[in-house]
């Protein structure tokens, strides 16, 4: 960020005001507000956020009108074909790629770390059987604090790092065993011989009674839906992990508000959303009837995984995943998926409609995700799950990088008040 030499003008019952107008290393210029109150006793309005940067930060970087996503400079989609989840995770957690030592010794430590404090267990035989996995892992992950206190003080760097390596640790076996008491299969524990998307998938669909065979296409196929998921500047889920921490609450209670949010279906709840209508939908020859339906103003219905609030253009994570689509169904001998046809239909009847065009609306990450997992035998509701794990390391990154700044503030919005003023208490039988 540079200094700020330019300044914009704001002009309010005929007095000026001088504001700072930060440039940052890319993307649109800031004006600085932050002493605007106390100058000219104005708010600024901006619900959702749309036109606000809520921090400064060094990891993501996003041109929605480019359809570019960039982590700590290098494009997405490098990083999806050349790099792996753990590495990406180095990337975001530390800031560079590591070294071949660097990354050794980061595996490790995370593989290390992967089982759970086995009193969990019986935290996990607490929930009622049919309970959502996302409902589960809100409560495991808040929970760890209870289970891992020693790695809660934020203010010692190195229970920072340590509750970091849990987090992206753990945070697999959580998801995988959220999803066995829910199938009501015994828990399987995690594997140090087995890479991260490996041991994921074998605590999903191995049993005590036979071993599962990781096919290691699907395993390329899961570590790449990791990787386009780890982190997206600042989301809403991001953004409540930020807003949490800056109380000074500990990492597995942010991280935890973190989960809360991302399962929202205009969040992460979309991958699931997504696939249920593209199964309502069933066939090709009902298309023109449900784009009607997310064209009518009266009608609630959306088209799920489509829209984005950054990318204008195209979503540079839905490319990449649309392409490990074809090769995981390729794999599996289901190319003639029905689910794929009616996704590949409905993208191109959208794409070549005008209501679509002209809002911008384009497939986003979510829309062949749901196609990948349900192909390797998910349940729909373990996507929502699978994203949280995946987002764990941008949220974490994202933490750090605001805990360790000195110039961190608690989070206080304003707002907008339109409610009545102020008028005397009247007694009840007076009313
Ligand atoms: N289907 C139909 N119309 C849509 C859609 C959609 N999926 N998305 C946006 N629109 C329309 C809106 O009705 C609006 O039309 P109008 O200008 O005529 O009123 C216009 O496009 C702009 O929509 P907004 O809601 O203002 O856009 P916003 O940026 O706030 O929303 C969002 C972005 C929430 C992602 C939205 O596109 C949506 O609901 N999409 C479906 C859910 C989804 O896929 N979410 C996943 C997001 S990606 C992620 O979290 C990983």
């Amino acid at each position: 960020m540079s200094d700020a030499k330019k300044t914009a003008t704001l002009t309010l019952d005929g007095t000026s005001y001088e504001l700072p107008v930060m440039s940052p290393s890319a993307g649109p210029d800031v004006v600085d507000i932050r002493k605007l109150y106390a100058q000219a006793k104005v708010f600024t309005y901006d619900p959702g956020f749309t036109s606000t940067a809520a921090c400064d930060s060094e990891i993501t970087f996003i041109d929605g009108g480019k359809g570019e996503l960039l982590h700590r400079g290098y494009p997405i989609d490098q990083l999806a074909e050349k790099s792996h989840y753990l590495e990406v995770c180095y990337l975001l957690l530390y800031g560079d790629l590591p070294g071949a030592k660097q990354l050794e010794e980061f595996e490790r430590l995370v593989t290390y770390h992967t089982m759970l404090h086995e009193q969990m267990v019986y935290f996990y035989r607490g929930f009622r059987r049919d309970a959502h996995p996302m409902a589960i892992m809100t409560g495991v992950v808040g929970a760890m604090s209870a289970f891992y206190h020693d790695s809660t003080d934020i203010h010692d760097e190195h229970a920072r790092e340590v509750a970091t390596i849990r987090l992206i640790a753990k945070m697999p076996t959580i998801a995988a065993w959220a999803y066995k008491f829910s199938i009501g299969q015994p828990f399987v524990y995690p594997r140090n011989d087995l890479d991260y998307a490996s041991n994921f998938l074998r605590m999903c669909f191995a049993v005590p009674a036979e071993d599962y065979e990781v096919n290691p296409i699907l395993a390329r196929a899961m570590d790449r839906i990791f990787t386009l998921h780890a982190d997206h500047e600042q989301n809403a889920s991001t953004s409540t992990v930020r807003l949490a921490s800056s109380s000074g609450a500990n990492p597995f209670a942010c991280i935890a508000a973190g989960i809360a949010c991302l399962w929202g279906p205009a969040h992460g709840g979309a991958n699931q959303a997504t696939l249920e209508m593209l199964r309502e939908i069933g066939t090709v020859d009902r298309i023109p009837e449900f784009i009607a339906r997310a064209k009518d103003k009266d009608d609630p219905f959306r088209l799920m995984g489509f829209g984005h609030r950054v990318y204008k253009n195209f979503d540079p994570r839905a490319k990449v995943m649309k392409q490990s689509a074809d090769e995981v169904l390729e794999l599996l001998g289901v190319d003639n998926n029905p689910t794929l046809q009616v996704a590949k239909a409905l993208e191109e009847a959208a794409l070549s409609d005008p209501y679509f065009a002209d809002r911008k609306l384009f497939p986003n990450v979510d829309f062949y995700s749901g196609i990948i997992l349900e192909a390797m035998g998910f349940p729909t509701s373990m996507f929502t799950p699978i994203f949280a794990l995946s987002r764990t390391v941008g949220w974490i990154s994202q933490w750090k990088e605001m805990i360790s700044d000195p110039a961190m503030k608690i989070g206080r919005p304003r707002q907008l008040y339109c409610g009545a003023t102020m008028r005397d208490y009247v007694d009840i039988e007076k009313r």
